[in-house]
């Protein structure tokens, strides 16, 4: 008791009383903020009783390392969709639960929530930020809506349609590489490798009007979109340790600013020609591509209010379309590839249908009215897109409870993770979900099934601004490829790993036979 008086700080007997009802004050305080966080976390865990639990791997860190990004975490994903169809819980840790989604009807709410209700989750995307800083991807709020207007007209079909000399051009620059190769005894080729030079190559003539070569020699800002993925992550950890905190931290942070690294990079390679081209309008440089209208013309321009986008916005979105926009599009090619070398009957249908299509054309090229020519392509790549789709899930958390139509609830604050490799897996929305069909893509196969079924590009007011660029592309260098080149498993399978984008440990390769007449 004496302890209690507080004159034991040194304190004169009059003061210690205040000093003493300070203490308690503050104690009660924090016993209230503490019994407050258990009723609520109680609560909450009483509202998720109603989804399923999957045994957990440890009472303490819960299910953390279940699914991991790796080919056996895939299949653990595949299990217990097939186990759990609608939906299940887990917890990172003890006191973190995730609740996963994998079927149309649960994904509904909340993907077609308006971004205010079902924003993105701030945890699950943040170690993008210091490399795609605040562009669409990641903004939200008034920012997100506002860049989205401005962004969404260069994306209009009028825009895209002059796009398709490039990516013509592109693909054939990809084909006479290979066919080099080939001749050089290599027939063996790492299709991550080279689809995404060819995407990296296609995506910045087109929306930043730049010729950069990177197909034909290799360039630094090549080396640093490559490893900007693990950069990113490395610095995120970084940030998230106590060290980063001390002198010494903060030292080595402002020393290697991610951002400023990879300002360095593109500044020095790509940026000149965007930026000062959006400043100067007169300025032309010698490798300027020809098309004309572009993500920087339409983000220069004013929305109805008179504002336009500041150079850092511009610079963040175009982070943003470099990463989104070019890896994606190279895993979807490349995985319709190895598809199609599994199931030599659906290769030949396809060149067959493009044959068809270009019979006595020369040059051999492929035209915008020739997009919807190509039926059974366009199923072949809907059903890899569903088998490999490129970004497995995405993550929301939302602002207000969310109700389910079965009559459950997700409490407003909790992490759901909208599996679109678990729903593209699901049994009871795909039968056979792990046998590749692209008949399940024709018409009358489609029109039973919920649109939301098969979500590689997202759904809602968040989906993919580049769904038409990416498909588009898609096609022409499908069609352009099966056309020149008969593709081939090679003896190993791939082991697949979902990082950012769905890729293959160790590259995905496959074998090429160039065929008879082809590009002249
Ligand atoms: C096969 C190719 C592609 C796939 C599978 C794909 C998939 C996706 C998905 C699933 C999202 C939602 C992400 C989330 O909610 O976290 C997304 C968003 C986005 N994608 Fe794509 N994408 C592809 C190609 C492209 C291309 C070519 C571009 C641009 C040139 C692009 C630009 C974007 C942007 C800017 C967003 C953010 C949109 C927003 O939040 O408003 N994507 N994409």
């Amino acid at each position: 008791m004496s302890l209690l008086n507080l004159s034991w700080l040194g304190l004169w007997p009059g003061a210690a009383s205040p000093w003493l009802l300070l203490l308690l004050a503050v104690a009660s305080w924090l016993l209230a903020c503490f019994l407050a966080w258990i009723y609520t976390f109680y609560d909450i865990c009483r509202r998720l009783r109603s989804f399923p639990l999957p045994p957990m791997r440890n009472g303490f860190l819960g299910h953390l390392g279940l699914g991991s990004p790796t080919e056996e975490g895939l299949m653990e994903v595949t299990h217990l969709v097939a186990t759990y169809p609608r939906g299940f819980k887990t917890w990172l840790g003890p006191i973190c639960p995730i609740i996963t989604l994998c079927h149309p009807e649960i994904i509904r709410p909340i993907i077609n929530a308006s971004a205010a209700i079902a924003p993105k989750d701030v945890i699950f995307y943040s170690f993008l930020k210091p490399w795609l800083g605040d562009g669409l991807l990641l903004s939200g709020g008034d920012k997100w809506s506002h860049h989205r207007r401005m962004l969404a007209p260069a994306f209009h079909f009028n825009i895209l349609k002059p796009y398709m000399k490039i990516f013509n051009e592109s693909t054939n620059i990809m084909h006479a590489k290979w066919k080099h190769l080939v001749s050089g005894g290599s027939t063996r080729l790492d299709m991550f490798e080279h689809i995404s030079l060819m995407t990296l190559d296609s995506l910045q003539k087109c929306v930043f009007s730049f010729d950069s070569h990177c197909q034909e020699k290799e360039t630094g800002l090549v080396r640093v979109m490559s490893i900007m993925p693990k950069l990113s992550l490395v610095m995120f950890s970084f940030t998230m340790s106590p060290w980063s905190h001390t002198l010494d931290g903060r030292c080595f942070r402002d020393e290697c600013n991610l951002q400023g690294m990879f300002n360095v990079a593109v500044i020095t390679s790509v940026a000149p020609k965007i930026y000062t081209h959006t400043h100067a309008h007169n300025f032309n440089p010698p490798t300027r591509h020809k098309t004309e209208v572009g993500v920087k013309q339409v983000a220069r321009r004013k929305d109805e209010d008179g504002k336009e986008l500041s150079d850092e916005d511009i610079r963040a979105e175009a982070d943003t379309f470099m990463f989104e926009g070019h890896d994606t599009t190279a895993s979807g090619i490349s995985w319709v590839l190895y598809n199609l070398a599994k199931h030599p009957e659906y290769q030949e249908r396809c060149r067959q249908e493009v044959r068809e299509l270009l019979r006595d054309r020369q040059p051999e090229e492929i035209e915008w009215d020739d997009l919807t020519q190509l039926p059974f392509l366009t199923m072949c790549i809907k059903e890899s897109l569903r088998m490999y789709p490129s970004v497995t899930a995405i993550a929301r958390c939302c602002t207000q409870d969310i109700v389910f139509p079965d009559g459950r609830i997700i409490p407003k604050g909790i992490i759901c993770l909208i599996s679109i490799f678990g729903t593209h897996h699901n049994p009871s929305v795909w039968p056979n979900p792990e046998v590749y069909d692209p008949f399940r893509f024709d018409l009358d196969n489609s029109e039973k099934r919920s649109p939301l079924a098969f979500i590689p590009f997202s759904a809602g007011p968040r989906n993919c601004i580049g769904q038409t660029f990416a498909m588009t592309e898609m096609k022409v260098v499908l069609a352009l490829t099966l056309l020149r080149f008969r593709v081939l498993p090679d003896d190993a399978e791939p082991r697949r790993k979902p990082e950012l984008i769905l890729r293959a440990e160790d590259g995905l390769w496959l074998r090429v036979e160039p065929l008879g007449g082809g590009q002249k």
